[in-house]
C-alpha cells in the first residue's frame, strides 16, 4: 500500500469519529508488516479521561485479531493545520508492539511528514525494564 492510500484510510476513519467534546476528528491507518490495515478514530467520553485516541483504537482492533508487529501508522485530522503528531500515550502503546515503525503524521492539506517512532519516543521506557 502506498503512503497516500494509508492516508486516505485514515481519512476515512475520521469520518466516523465520535468528538463532540473537542470537535477535532482524528482517523489512524495502522499497516502490520504482514500488510493489514486496521483503523480507527477517537472515541470521546463525556468524562473526558475515558476518551480513547484513534491510534489506539486501531492498535486494540489489530492485537484483538492476532496481529502485533506494524510497519506504519497514518494519522489525520482534516480539521487540523498542524500535522497530527500521536500524543505521549499513542507513542507508548504503539512501541510497546513496533518501537521502530514508521509514522505519518498528515495535516489538513494532505501534506505529511514521516518520523520513526523511536524519533518520536526515545530511550522508552519497554518490557526490557520489567523482564528479569
Ligand atoms: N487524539 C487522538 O485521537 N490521537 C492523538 O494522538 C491525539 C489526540 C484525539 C483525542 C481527543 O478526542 C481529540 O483528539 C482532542 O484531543
Amino acid at each position: 500500500m502506498t503512503d497516500r492510500e494509508l492516508i486516505q484510510a485514515a481519512a476515512d476513519a475520521s469520518k466516523n469519529a465520535y468528538a463532540p467534546y473537542s470537535g477535532f476528528a482524528v482517523g489512524a491507518a495502522l499497516e502490520c508488516t504482514d500488510g493489514t490495515v486496521f483503523t480507527g478514530c477517537n472515541v470521546e467520553n463525556a468524562a473526558y479521561g475515558s476518551t480513547m485516541c484513534a491510534e489506539q483504537a486501531a492498535v486494540a482492533k489489530a492485537v484483538s485479531e492476532g496481529r502485533r508487529s506494524f510497519r506504519r501508522i497514518a494519522i489525520v485530522s482534516a480539521s487540523g493545520k498542524e500535522y497530527c503528531m500521536p500524543c505521549g500515550s499513542c507513542r507508548q502503546v504503539l512501541s510497546e508492539f513496533s518501537p521502530d515503525m514508521e509514522v505519518l503524521a498528515v495535516r489538513g492539506d494532505g501534506r505529511y511528514v514521516s518520523y520513526a517512532l523511536d524519533e518520536l519516543l526515545f530511550h522508552s521506557y519497554n518490557r526490557d525494564n520489567l523482564l528479569r
